[in-house]
């Protein structure tokens, strides 16, 4: 008996852990893109719930305008709650606002505005359009209607890297606009397909549209606002302004906490949890006879097709199975016998249901949802509502207002072009990073290198930062300012309070210090519940450092993958200039192949961190984003290991403006680290991602032979280990070099395509060089051979495998001695550089290794 119970309860019980786990780990949404602006503000505002709305002065770089025109008021009325609508900018011609997307998708744009009084603008007269290249948001819109605010939400997919706003005025009129979010959205919020109840049948095809949100209701709940939404939705409260007949609904609710997330479905994404603890139910659902419909009206634009979603949560039943009811959308059925239990299996688990409602079925501008309970034999005749969405999809033309397409100019046809050609370069944050990319990028650009030049950044800056500002400044009619082009690119991961940081490094104490680079020194923090945390503090920053920063964590926060160390965050209050990263458990990679009593890894195990690091070289190359980056500095130190031995590259894009970030430090001012340069790099100062690939060839041969790339206490013809190991490899006695712990494990074959691939990735000239996807597949084909040696299971095989090694090993050794004998000094750079590496410079080697 006892069995029979335990049984489903356990079973019960883990599937309730799991549903908990999977709500709590959609609980929270950060949005890649997070652009949220309060215009013609001062400064920045911070909402109730948290949010930072920047000030648009300083945004001004995002902004194409030939003008700077504000509205500003104390007297808004107690009920408009948000700060936003104190101040306003406004626009006497086209103006845009051009938004770097991080991550293309779907996307929130929430737009304010509120006719504030300004002495020589009326705000209720102005008339004005707006829209983005393929999408117009408002036509000819008005705020004149009331004096209220008027608050515009949509959902737009962007594909692009980048989105305009533009604001184009009717001619002889004016547009203004008091805040703007732009911020991503998951993309599970729009469904692919929902059903159409006129004429019944499955709309295909939804995420094709763009929507604008007309009504989100918390239906028999309070309004939930911003705060409790982790989307900063909010949810009207149903108890004013929604038509019901007749008035028969019961309000109910439980406390959120009680509401279970299903395993696939509705999370809290779709909406909060405050959304499925109310309901509105029938009145008199005990009486046996009751039978009428809980309706709700809802005005909508005639000519547009909807999206209507419908969220449930039986919070009424007491036991399963007692709950049917017909949901009705205009008159018509949309579910018949709605059985929740059977759908979610268990009470209080959130379920939602899609229906497109087609511009022809809707008359007199009303969309109409019914409940009433249905045919079927219910115990207890009754029907619930949770909430309610109702999206207008965008029409043939393009439009959610009107029937003009984005292209249709509404006025100002002239003005318009002069100024768009007028700031046409003054894009800024577009131009100015595209423009760095470019350069970094630009293989030939950079000036020829001379060791006398005392400046840092001709050395491996192409570019600096006051050239890029006299640069945009200079092209630029609104006088865009470089140091406030990144300032409000809120994309950037989580801001951290330099007090957070502070307290999870107990005051930055040095015993909190496992590291210490060009940058400054890393430490250990931890936060909530224990998080760890690696915080890299940059030494405090001149003016120039805030603008590298900014570019810096930019670049960096659109950079994941699995085998990159992830930033996690920043914090850039005052002077400071601190990264936040994944703590790796296990650090870096060379301690775990000489130099510390860490256990030695297995071949296999770096086979995998080899592929694994290759892996992350080959996302930064190709780009996870549009464009590749080069790392500039791959090393052992520069690899760390996580918990699970999982390699992920770290200290990337910090290459590019390290240099500068700190300039009281000349051993930053060469980038990449001796032993590791690649010396087309060197003499010729060409940078390219071959260069990484250069290094991460001394990387394979460190791993495999468990030495530094450079060792000056070695006898000089083994100092530099890739022209060490290159030396034996052409001899063919490679063997003689591998770490002694390993060699008897790797089968020949295995090894042979390892070196084959180092070896190519030292190529003199980068462009015999293989790309790091080459070097990621004959990796892996190392690992293959080598997981086949051991799948024969023989071991006589195996023995073999090693005994050829061994042989040939011999059969090498005393052509080894000869050569050791007569190699040369490895030259490191070629003459015309006028440097060359020798005994004298190793000291400052070893600066360089410090790093
Ligand atoms: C602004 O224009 C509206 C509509 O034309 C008018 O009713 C209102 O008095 C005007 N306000 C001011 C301050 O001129
Ligand atoms: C956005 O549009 C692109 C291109 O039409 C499409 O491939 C993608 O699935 C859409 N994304 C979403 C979230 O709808
Ligand atoms: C919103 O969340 C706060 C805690 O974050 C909670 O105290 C409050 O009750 C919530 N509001 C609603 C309407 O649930
Ligand atoms: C509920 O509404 C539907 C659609 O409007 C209608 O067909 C049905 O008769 C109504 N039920 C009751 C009991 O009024
Ligand atoms: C609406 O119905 C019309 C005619 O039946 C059809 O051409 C159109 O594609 C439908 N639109 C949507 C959004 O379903
Ligand atoms: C570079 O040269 C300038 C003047 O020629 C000098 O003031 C400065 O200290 C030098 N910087 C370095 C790092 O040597
Ligand atoms: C930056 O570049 C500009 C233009 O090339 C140059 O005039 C300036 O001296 C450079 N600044 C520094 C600090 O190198
Ligand atoms: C190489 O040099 C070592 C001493 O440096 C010497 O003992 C050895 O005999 C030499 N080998 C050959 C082959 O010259």
């Amino acid at each position: 008996m006892g069995g029979i119970h335990k049984l489903p309860a356990s079973s019960l019980a883990l599937l309730f852990i799991i549903s908990y786990f999977l709500s709590t780990i959609n609980a929270r949404f950060t949005p890649s893109d997070n652009y949220l602006i309060d215009c013609g503000s001062p400064q920045n505002t911070i909402l109730d719930d948290g949010r930072t709305f920047k000030s648009d002065p300083q945004s001004v770089s995002f902004l194409s305008t030939d003008e700077n025109i504000f509205a500003t008021s104390d007297s808004i009325p107690e009920n408009e709650k948000l700060h936003l609508y104190r101040t306003a900018r406004i626009f006497d011609s086209e103006s845009v606002y051009k938004f770097l997307v991080f991550q293309p998708g779907r996307h929130f744009l929430r737009l304010y505005f509120y006719p504030l009084h300004h002495p020589s603008y009326n705000l209720t007269t102005a008339v004005f359009t707006v829209k983005t290249d393929n999408l117009v948001f408002l036509h000819d819109f008005s705020a004149r209607e009331k004096t209220a605010s008027h608050f515009k939400e949509y959902l737009v997919n962007v594909t692009s890297d980048d989105f305009s706003l533009v604001f184009s005025p009717l001619k002889k009129s004016f547009a203004f606009v008091n805040g703007i979010e732009f911020v991503s959205a998951p993309d599970e919020l729009v469904p692919n397909s929902a059903t159409v109840v006129s004429p019944p049948g499955v709309f295909n095809g939804i995420s094709d549209y763009d929507f604008q949100v007309l009504h989100r209701i918390n239906v028999g709940g309070p309004m939930v606002s911003p705060k409790n939404d982790t989307l900063s939705r909010t949810w009207m409260s149903d108890s004013h302004g929604y038509m019901m007949f007749p008035k028969g609904d019961k309000l109910v609710s439980v406390d959120p906490s009680t509401i279970t997330y299903p395993v696939g479905g509705a999370t809290p994404l779709i909406a909060p949890n405050q959304v499925y603890s109310s309901a509105a139910s029938m009145e008199d659902s005990g009486v046996s006879n009751s039978n009428f419909n809980l309706t709700w009206e809802m005005k909508v634009d005639s000519g547009f097709s909807y999206l209507i979603r419908l969220h449930f949560c039986d919070i009424v039943s007491t036991s399963l199975n007692s709950l049917y009811f017909n949901v009705y959308v205009n008159g018509m059925i949309g579910v018949s016998g709605l059985d929740l239990a059977s759908l979610t299996s268990n009470l209080a688990v959130p379920y939602y249901n899609d229906f497109v409602m087609n511009a022809s079925a809707i008359s007199n501008g009303l969309i109409r949802v019914q409940v009433g309970p249905s045919d079927l034999e219910s115990p207890i005749p009754n029907a619930i509502l949770n909430g309610l969405e109702i999206m207008k999809m965008t029409n043939s033309a393009g439009s959610l207002d009107g029937v003009f397409s984005s292209r249709t100019n509404s006025g100002g046809v002239s003005h318009t072009t002069t100024i768009l050609e007028a700031t046409g370069v003054a894009v800024g944050a577009i131009a100015l990073l595209a423009l760095i990319i470019t350069l970094i990028r630009s293989k030939n650009k950079a000036k020829g290198w001379n060791p006398d030049q005392n400046s840092s950044r001709s050395w491996f800056l192409p570019i600096n930062a006051s050239y890029c500002s006299t640069l945009l400044s200079g092209k630029s009619k609104s006088k865009i300012g470089y140091s406030s082009v990144f300032s409000t690119m809120t994309g950037l991961g989580r801001p951290f309070t330099f007090n957070e940081l502070r307290d999870a490094t107990k005051n930055f104490d040095e015993s909190a210090v496992i590291g210490v680079g060009g940058f400054g020194k890393v430490y250990i923090g931890e936060i909530e519940q224990g998080t760890k945390l690696a915080i890299k503090r940059g030494n405090p920053r001149s003016s120039q450092g805030i603008n590298e920063f900014q570019t810096e964590i930019q670049l960096l926060s659109k950079l994941r993958h699995r085998h990159l160390v992830s930033l996690i965050g920043y914090c850039d209050e005052n002077t400071e200039m601190i990264l936040v990263y994944e703590y790796m458990a296990n650090g870096p990679l060379r301690d775990h192949i000489y130099g510390s009593t860490l256990p030695s890894l297995t071949w296999r195990q770096r086979l995998e961190i080899s592929i694994g690091a290759a892996r992350g070289l080959h996302y930064l190359h190709t780009g996870g984003s549009s464009q590749g980056i080069i790392h500039r500095d791959v090393k052992t130190t520069n690899i760390l290991l996580d918990e699970n031995l999982v390699a992920k590259v770290s200290d990337f894009g910090l290459s590019k403006t390290g240099p500068s970030l700190d300039q009281t430090h000349v051993s930053t001012a060469v980038k990449g680290s001796f032993g590791y340069l690649d010396p087309e790099y060197f003499r010729r100062q060409q940078l390219t991602e071959k260069s990484d690939v250069y290094s991460f060839g001394v990387v394979l041969f460190e791993i495999l032979c468990a030495r530094p790339a450079l060792d000056p206490s070695l006898p000089r013809e083994q100092v530099n280990l890739a022209e060490w190991a290159m030396a034996k490899q052409r001899k063919g006695v490679i063997e003689m070099i591998v770490d002694p712990k390993i060699v008897k494990s790797i089968c020949s074959g295995s090894l042979l395509k390892y070196v084959e691939a180092a070896e190519k990735c030292l190529a003199e000239y980068g462009v015999d060089r293989p790309s790091m996807g080459d070097v990621l597949w004959n990796l892996e084909f190392a690992l293959q051979l080598q997981d086949a040696s051991l799948q024969l299971d023989s071991p006589e095989e195996d023995d073999n495998c090693h005994a050829k090694t061994k042989t040939d090993a011999s059969e090498k050794s005393k052509k080894v001695d000869e050569i050791n004998n007569h190699s040369d000094v490895s030259v490191l750079i070629n003459d015309d550089s006028g440097v060359v590496v020798g005994s004298p410079l190793f000291s400052k080697i070893e600066d360089f290794e410090g790093r």
